[in-house]
């Protein structure tokens, strides 16, 4: 079975070293049976409870984005030991209005990059909790830091390195395996 992903990117910078994380993950894909298409994060307004009774139209195609998927995953920037604002954001969007929350029983991953040694692993801990609140079955293992060295991954998305390239291949073949038992039918 071929699954579809949606993937947040958790940085709006111009030069994201994350959002080539991605394109890389993208191109790796197909032949792990994966689909990935962005669900953007940027046209969200800052989320308020005051948008719950109503929500604005960004907010509500971002939400039926997530529905429309079989499996979300969240490639992502450490700032300031943490998660970025502009995803937590996104994911306080998601999980509202009460009731509503697009997470529930989707399966999730996290992966990141970073220009530092321990390769986003404070901010991915950070979003395993939230995801976890979000009863969002949430691949733990196996884990995916990734640090960025000149030239590792080029702006469409080519991975320069064979040893990284087959490793987020296994990564990606793992997460096909976590979709698969996470959507079972309970027998
Ligand atoms: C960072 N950076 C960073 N790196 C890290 O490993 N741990 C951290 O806590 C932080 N904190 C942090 C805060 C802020 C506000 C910025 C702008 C940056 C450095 C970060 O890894 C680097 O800027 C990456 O290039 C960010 O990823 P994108 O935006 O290029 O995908």
């Amino acid at each position: 079975t071929t699954y579809k992903v949606g993937y947040l990117v958790g940085s709006l910078s111009s030069v994201s070293i994350n959002r080539r994380l991605a394109l890389a993950l993208e191109r790796l894909a197909p032949a792990r049976n994966l689909e990935l298409v962005e669900i953007p994060i940027a046209p969200l307004p800052f989320y308020s409870a005051d948008y719950d009774a109503d929500y604005p139209t960004e907010a509500r195609e971002f939400k039926s984005a997530l529905e429309s998927v079989d499996a979300v995953l969240l490639v992502t920037p450490e700032y300031n030991r943490s998660v970025p604002g502009v995803l937590k954001n996104a994911l306080d969007f998601a999980s509202r209005p009460w009731g509503q929350n697009s997470f529930a029983g989707k399966p999730s991953a996290v992966i990141g990059t970073s220009i530092g040694p321990i390769g986003t692993a404070v901010a991915q801990q950070h979003l395993r909790s939230i995801l976890s609140f979000l009863a969002s079955p949430e691949m733990s293992q196996p884990e995916a830091y990734i640090q960025t060295t000149d030239g590792l991954i080029s702006p469409d998305g080519e991975v320069t390195s064979e040893r990284t390239a087959e490793f987020l291949g296994s990564w990606l073949e793992a997460f096909h395996t976590h979709i698969a038992k996470s959507l079972a039918p309970v027998s």
